[in-house]
């Protein structure tokens, strides 16, 4: 079985031939996407999973695997309208597929990038990417009974995550309890329904907040609440957690669990709403003060480029200004996609959590958070 057997391709526009090669295929067997990288993407498919929600297959154009995390996210930069926007998607493929990976997207009013994919990407088609990044992700916290609890199109790390154990043949104990506002908006409905008659271990529960046209629907209605928790997740007490929805949602969750005398160090959500920050506005920055004195002086290795950039000024900003591509998105120190090796210097460096202190041990940086401290040479 594969994970997308029956589903209909909705592109209606054949631009297939790009997607044939001839033996580059296997000459580049073995090439790898790293986080922090930038790559060009091929559309190689578009399903429909609902009326406003499409499934992109991509691969690397010369064929590189994807290593990331299930849970994690790309980053993709459409050029749109002559501009270049970017916004971050959760894969909601399993890593143990790293050839061909996929994002699910959800059309949300004045969504622009989101509303351009669904309306333009086609197959042969290609993007700009950079990632993979993201904490919310099972690895490092190892557990065998697992409940994992998302609504609308946060299925979709949740979605990657079941996938990867299915593929591993983990044998993990997983409920899943999806919210949805009818059954047809139900993400991943059929697959999830198929994966689980044949995964030992995994339960799946959709929860309905009406029936839609979905007369025949006898699943749960409502909201999760505690009650129905409860009943259909009685040892959930027991269980690693991990929630990604809307904010509104991932609160009421919270609060149920809190009721039911849950231990939250074993409870994970998606860091940042991520639902809010992929079609965010582009946030305005405060104009920078340009000083004259106290220039730093930062050297792109790989480019050869170098600039002065003021004290007061973040790197990502800087770099921008100085002609420099520089992959970003929330420019909130959330989303990690303007990762980048500091080779040499010293920055001083306030997140939101989109970097892990693995990373930093490492050296890297985001650059959209980061101001200089002294001169810097960096890897880009
Ligand atoms: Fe998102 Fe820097 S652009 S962390």
């Amino acid at each position: 079985m594969t994970h997308y057997e029956n589903l209909p391709a909705t592109n209606g526009i054949d631009n297939s031939e790009k997607l044939f090669t001839d033996s580059e295929t296997w000459s580049a067997y073995g090439a790898q996407w790293n986080s922090g990288e930038q790559k060009t993407l091929l559309c190689c498919d578009v399903r429909e999973e609902t009326h406003d929600v499409k499934t992109f297959s991509f691969r690397c154009a010369e064929f590189s695997a994807l290593s990331f995390e299930p849970g994690q996210f790309i980053t993709v930069s459409p050029v749109i309208g002559g501009q270049t926007i970017a916004r971050c998607y959760t894969l909601s493929s399993s890593p143990t597929r790293p050839f061909s990976f996929t994002i699910t997207v959800k059309r949300v009013p004045n969504g622009v990038v989101s509303n351009w994919l669904h309306d333009n990407l086609r197959a042969g088609d290609s993007l700009i990417a950079s990632g993979p990044a993201g904490s919310f992700t099972p690895v490092g916290h190892p557990a065998r009974k697992l409940l994992y609890l998302s609504a609308g199109s946060g299925v979709t790390p949740l979605m990657s995550m079941t996938r990867a154990s299915f593929d591993m043949a983990a044998r993990l104990d997983i409920i899943f309890v999806h919210s949805a506002r009818t059954p047809s908006d139900i993400i991943f409905h059929h697959e999830l329904t198929r994966m689980q008659t044949t995964q030992p271990g995994l339960r799946v529960l959709n929860v309905c907040e009406g029936k839609g046209t979905d007369a025949d629907w006898n699943g749960p209605l409502g909201r999760l609440d505690l009650q129905l928790l409860s009943e259909q997740v009685p040892d959930f007490r027991e269980r690693e957690v991990f929630t990604c929805g809307p904010k509104g949602y991932m609160d009421a969750v919270k609060d149920v669990l809190a009721k039911g005398g849950f231990d939250f160090q074993h409870y994970h959500q998606e860091s940042f709403d991520i639902a809010a920050l992929v079609e965010a506005p582009l946030i305005e920055l405060a104009p920078v003060v340009e000083q004259t004195a106290g220039l730093f002086t930062i050297t792109l290795s790989r480019s050869g480029k170098t600039f002065d950039m003021p004290a007061n000024q973040t790197v990502l900003a800087a770099a921008k200004k100085a002609g420099a591509i520089v992959p970003s998105s929330c420019s909130q120190g959330v989303c990690g996609t303007c990762k980048t090796a500091v080779l040499q210097g010293t920055v001083e460096m306030n997140h939101n959590g989109g970097i892990r202190q693995r990373e930093i041990d490492k050296g890297l940086r985001l650059l959209c958070c980061s101001r200089p401290t002294s001169d810097l040479v960096l890897d880009l």
